[in-house]
């Protein structure tokens, strides 16, 4: 019996999931996007309106902008990144996914990271980076700093959504996908 779960396998699981009250309002479970072999995966918060209706991480106008930043880094969904999010449902009105709600789903997000093994994972906003850097990360002080965490780089940056909102802070942000692209190049190089 092969014990190694794909990532076909856990979509499945994730898709029959009702382990928390965001499941009976779900119109997709929004499982994650991009190539499986990269070396980086972005953690978002959980999916909004047209996220839930396409079942794609990213796909509102936040996506579009975080698509252009990430292009203009030398990144895509397509090619060398892993989009998920910390709730693979839809938060009513969109919401902050509550404790709980992270709690009952994170484990798919850990099963995600196992089989991916990113060497980086970059937190968009502080729901992610308070989750999986520390809980009292703050974006605005902490972004672009990078932390190894059992042997995995972890970065918190600004949500796209709130650059939609404050765009005075788009240039840090596109400067943290910078730093992104250098460690990932100095990281290549050490492995010869
Ligand atoms: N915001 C998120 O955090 N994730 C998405 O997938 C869409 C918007």
């Amino acid at each position: 019996m092969n014990m190694i779960q794909t990532l076909d396998d856990l979509r499945r699981s994730v898709e029959a999931c009702t382990a928390c009250k965001l499941a009976p309002t779900r119109t997709n479970v929004v499982f994650g996007v991009g190539n499986p072999a990269s070396r980086v995966m972005l953690v978002g918060e959980g999916p909004g309106a047209n996220e839930d209706l396409q079942g794609e991480p990213f796909v509102g106008r936040a996506g579009i902008l975080l698509d252009k930043m990430l292009l203009a880094a030398g990144f895509s969904r397509q090619e060398n990144v892993y989009i998920a999010n910390m709730v693979k449902c839809r938060p009513p009105q969109n919401r902050d996914p509550a404790p709980d709600e992270i709690e009952a789903c994170i484990g798919y997000l850990r099963s995600q990271v196992r089989i991916i093994r990113p060497k980086a994972i970059v937190c968009l906003g502080r729901v992610a980076a308070q989750a999986l850097i520390a809980p009292d990360f703050r974006v605005t002080r902490q972004h672009g700093e990078f932390f190894l965490k059992n042997g995995t780089w972890m970065m918190g940056t600004f949500h796209p959504a709130a650059l939609l909102r404050s765009a005075e802070n788009k240039p840090a942000a596109f400067a943290d996908l910078l730093a992104l692209r250098d460690k990932m190049e100095a990281l290549a190089q050490k492995e010869g």
